[in-house]
C-alpha cells in the first residue's frame, strides 16, 4: 500500500474513534471502552504522521542507466502537468486529513472538563449551621447537655441536615471547671458541651477517636491530636491548625444549639494559603 494512503486511512481511523469517543461520554459512561477508542484516535494520528513524515523524507536518489529517450516537448508538458496536479492534490488531502483528527481528537480531549462541575464559589467556606440550629444526633433528636455524660462524645448535625459532610460536629462533654476556654469563646461551652467541627485540619480525614483520660481528639489518619480542653489546637502530627469550634447555646427547652455557623472555614487548612504559597 503507498504511504500517502496508508497516512489517509490512519488519518480517518483518528477522526472516526475521536467523534466515537465524543459519542461514547454522552450517551454512557464506559471506561474500557473510552480507553480503547482513546488508544485508537491518538494511534491513527501518530501513525499517519509517521509514515507521511517517512514517505517525505526517504526520497532516495537513484541514477538508472538507459538509453537516451524523447519525447516531444507537448508530451513532455502533459506529463509535468498531471504530476504536479496529482502531487498538490495529494498533499492537499493528508494536510486537510491531518488537521480534521488534530481537531476532533483535541475535541475529545477536551470533552472530560465537562465533568468538572461548576465552581464551588463560597459554598466551602461555609457549612449548614446557622444561629438557633439544633445540635441532632444520627437519629435526628436534639441533644440536652444531660444526655451526654460527663467524657461522652457524639458526632451531631444541624437539625435538618443530618449526614451533612461539611457540617458534622463532634460534641464532648467535659467537666467545665477543666475548660481553658480561648479568649472571646467564654460562654461556647455551656455546661462543658464543647463542639468541634469534625473535619481534620490535616487532609480532611473525620476524626474518629476521643481519648478521654487525655481529653484528646485524634485523628486516624496521621494521627494529628487536638487538646480538647485548649480549643482544639493540635498537640501532635501534621495537622497545622486547631479544629474550628462551633459556638453553642442552649435555647429555651434546654436544647444545645449553635449561637452561628464557623467563625473560619472547616477542613484542611489550605484554605489560608495564597496562590504563591
Ligand atoms: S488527615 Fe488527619 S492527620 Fe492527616
Amino acid at each position: 500500500m503507498k504511504a500517502g494512503r496508508l497516512a489517509a486511512i490512519s488519518f480517518v481511523l483518528s477522526m472516526v474513534a475521536s467523534l466515537a469517543l465524543v459519542a461514547v461520554y454522552f450517551v454512557g459512561e464506559s471506561t474500557p471502552l473510552e480507553g480503547t477508542l482513546l488508544a485508537l484516535a491518538l494511534g491513527g494520528l501518530g501513525l499517519g504522521i509517521v509514515v507521511w513524515a517517512k514517505s517525505l523524507m526517504s526520497a532516495p536518489e537513484v541514477t538508472e542507466e538507459h538509453e537516451a529517450l524523447s519525447s516531444g516537448p507537448e508530451a513532455r508538458d502533459r506529463t509535468k502537468a498531471m504530476v504536479q496536479d496529482d502531487e498538490v492534490t495529494r498533499r492537499t488531502l493528508l494536510v486537510r486529513l491531518v488537521a480534521g483528527a488534530g481537531t476532533t481528537l483535541a475535541a475529545a480531549l477536551a470533552i472530560p472538563a465537562l465533568s468538572l462541575g461548576p465552581r464551588p464559589g463560597q459554598t466551602l467556606f461555609g457549612t449548614k449551621w446557622t444561629s438557633g440550629a439544633r445540635l441532632v444526633d444520627r437519629n435526628n433528636d436534639p441533644i440536652r447537655p444531660e444526655d451526654l455524660p460527663i467524657e461522652g462524645v457524639v458526632t451531631v448535625f444541624p437539625e435538618g441536615f443530618v449526614g451533612s459532610s461539611d457540617s458534622q460536629t463532634v460534641l464532648v462533654r467535659v467537666a467545665p471547671d477543666l475548660l481553658e476556654p480561648v479568649e472571646g469563646r467564654q460562654d461556647w461551652s455551656p455546661q462543658g458541651c464543647i463542639g468541634y467541627s469534625k473535619i481534620c485540619t490535616h487532609a480532611g480525614c473525620p476524626i474518629g477517636l476521643y481519648r478521654a483520660e487525655a481529653h484528646q481528639l485524634l485523628c486516624p489518619c496521621h494521627q494529628s491530636t487536638f487538646d480538647v480542653l485548649q480549643g482544639a489546637e493540635p498537640v501532635f502530627g501534621p495537622a497545622a491548625r486547631p479544629l474550628p469550634q462551633l459556638p453553642l447555646d442552649l435555647d429555651d427547652d434546654g436544647y444545645l444549639v449553635a449561637r452561628s455557623d464557623y467563625l473560619e472555614p472547616v477542613g484542611p487548612s489550605f484554605w489560608n494559603m495564597t496562590g504563591g504559597e
